[in-house]
């Protein structure tokens, strides 16, 4: 597959460059500045993209250009620190600025701005975000973009092919980003849009087979989107060679175990592409008595964690070790936690990540993984799962954490506070969709707090439970904002979750950002 290489210097924006490539139908892959020569030879490499990153050239440890890369003879565009480390390997000269140039800034053309800048304005807005800056382009380098305070926003070698821009083309407010990028990509580097849904879901088929031959893979099933998704594709390759376990925890949403049924069902089930039937060997662990007991009078959210994760993998384990043949474990992980996971420089996120990873399945199950998703993003597994006949109910769902309830239930978790919390949930989520809101929000959900309020129903006092609602928008889910639910959507649901569902007398809305709050309540 042609591919581009986005070398990860460490900036924030290196999965917004991913996206926007793959949104142009080139396939590209972010890696370490480490990665060695030899698997980049082993690629049909026909670009290179250097990222930016927060360091300086001058700082002792700072990631740098292997000269090797430049004789690959493809061409290469170096972004932000991506166009000073290019400056630097080439004897430039990268200056460090008295002030940081952060946010917009006019972008003025020169008269020799080359195929980079192709149909491009004279004058437009770029984004910048930069301590240091290139002073004197290297030998053979020609100017061509300034702004006002950047008097080299952009330089070229043509010959060379190799291209370098101050600001950041990959970010919204850029206006000609997406132009400039795919200007790259086409008429410098001469890829071809080949990397469609169809022709990813035709090579992974192909590799799936021939990876598992006549082995069979096992797959915890969880309801959510990646699981699914990565079901649907595997059952696609190995049919009933696929087999998946799902545990129901009792720590699901209303009807999930039954809706998984549905989606994964003989006839409209996701290989079928509504014709054929899609026999997915599906195991149902019913533990609910089991993770309840297990939870009983526990209260610290972190023990809840460490429990349910713990008795997942047991039961987990105990129901694989049934499957004869198996030496696959297949899993849904997804292309951001691959580039997370071997970061050089290990966001915030990546911290944040392993905090709330409680699935880990056991290295002693002595099983290969295989992971069908984990060269995509979110949206193209959604998109996977569309053109894989998933239902728009399960490929459009919210995330949910792996501990379930357990953490919206505040204090401890008995199978009447599930009840209640279930009930509620579901009235919100239905009254949500019903206002065609559900698309526009990351994640909503109620949560049942620990306290109980005095109210009046009648003429008689009560003292019952309250109930939290919980709506936000999020990009990734590492930061968030509270969602504005009309008023009469959030008055009728209050009215149904209060009238309704016994033992709830009180509903009130969270209107927390994150940080300092987060998404859950535990
Ligand atoms: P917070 O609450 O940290 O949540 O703002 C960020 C995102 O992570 C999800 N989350 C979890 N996912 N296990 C998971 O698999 C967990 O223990 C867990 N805790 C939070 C949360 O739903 C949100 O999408």
């Amino acid at each position: 597959m042609e591919t581009l290489l986005i070398i990860d210097f460490g900036s924030q924006y290196n999965q917004l460059i991913a996206r926007r490539v793959r949104e142009s139908k080139v396939f590209c892959e972010v890696v370490p500045p480490s990665i060695p020569m030899e698997l980049i030879r082993s690629k049909n490499v026909r670009g290179i993209i250097l990222s930016g990153g927060p360091a300086s050239v001058y700082q002792k440890n700072s990631p740098r250009i292997n000269p090797e890369w430049l004789g690959l003879g493809v061409p290469i565009l170096g972004i932000c620190y991506g166009m000073q480390a290019l400056a630097h390997c080439l004897h430039g000269r990268v200056y460090r600025a008295a002030h940081r140039e952060y946010g917009r800034a006019e972008l003025f053309l020169t008269g020799q701005s080359g195929p980079l800048f192709q149909n491009i304005p004279k004058r437009s807005i770029s984004w910048m975000s930069h301590g240091d800056y290139v002073q004197r382009p290297p030998k053979g380098f020609v100017k061509t973009a300034y702004t006002k305070n950047t008097h080299l926003a952009a330089f070229q070698n043509a010959k060379d092919r190799i291209y370098g821009v101050q600001f950041h083309p990959e970010v919204a407010h850029t206006e000609a980003g997406s132009r400039i990028i795919q200007n790259f990509l086409f008429r410098i580097c001469g890829f071809k849009k080949s990397w469609t849904m169809e022709n990813f879901i035709h090579e992974s088929v192909r590799e799936i087979r021939r990876r598992v031959g006549d082995q069979r893979v096992i797959l915890g099933l969880s309801g959510g989107v990646d699981s699914s998704v990565a079901a649907a594709l595997l059952s696609k390759a190995i049919g009933r060679r696929l087999v998946c376990i799902f545990v129901n925890n009792g720590l699901l949403r209303k009807n999930e175990e039954a809706q998984v049924r549905r989606a994964f069902s003989a006839r409209g089930g996701p290989a079928s592409g509504g014709q054929g039937h899609f026999k997915a060997d599906i195991r149902f662990v019913q533990a609910q008595k089991h993770f309840l007991n297990k939870l009983k009078g526990v209260v610290d959210p972190e023990k809840k964690r460490k429990i349910i994760g713990h008795e997942f993998i047991y039961a987990f384990d105990r129901e694989a070790k049934k499957i004869k043949n198996a030496s696959f474990l297949g899993q849904g992980t997804l292309y951001p936690d691959v580039i997370e996971s071997r970061s050089a420089f290990g966001g915030p996120s990546a911290v944040i990540k392993t905090h709330h990873n409680v699935g880990g399945l056991p290295d002693k199950m002595n099983l290969k993984l295989i992971e069908p998703l984990r060269e995509l993003f979110k949206d193209e597994v959604r998109d996977l799962g569309r053109k894989l006949g998933l239902p728009e109910q399960l490929v459009g769902r919210h995330p949910f954490p792996g501990p379930g309830l357990a953490v919206r239930i505040l204090g401890e978790i008995t199978e009447r506070r599930l009840e209640i919390l279930k009930e509620a949930d579901a009235r919100f989520i239905e009254e949500i969709r019903r206002a065609g809101l559900y698309d526009k929000i990351w994640q909503a959900f109620a949560v049942l707090l620990p306290v109980k309020s005095v109210g009046v129903m009648g003429d008689e006092r009560t003292y019952e439970n309250v109930v939290a609602l919980r709506a936000v928008t999020s990009t990734d889910g590492m930061t968030a904002d509270w969602f504005e639910i009309p008023k009469e959507v959030l008055g009728r649901v209050s009215n149904r979750i209060i009238n309704e569902i016994k033992g709830v007398n009180r509903v009130v809305y969270d209107v927390s950002s994150k940080p300092p709050a987060t998404i859950e309540w535990e």
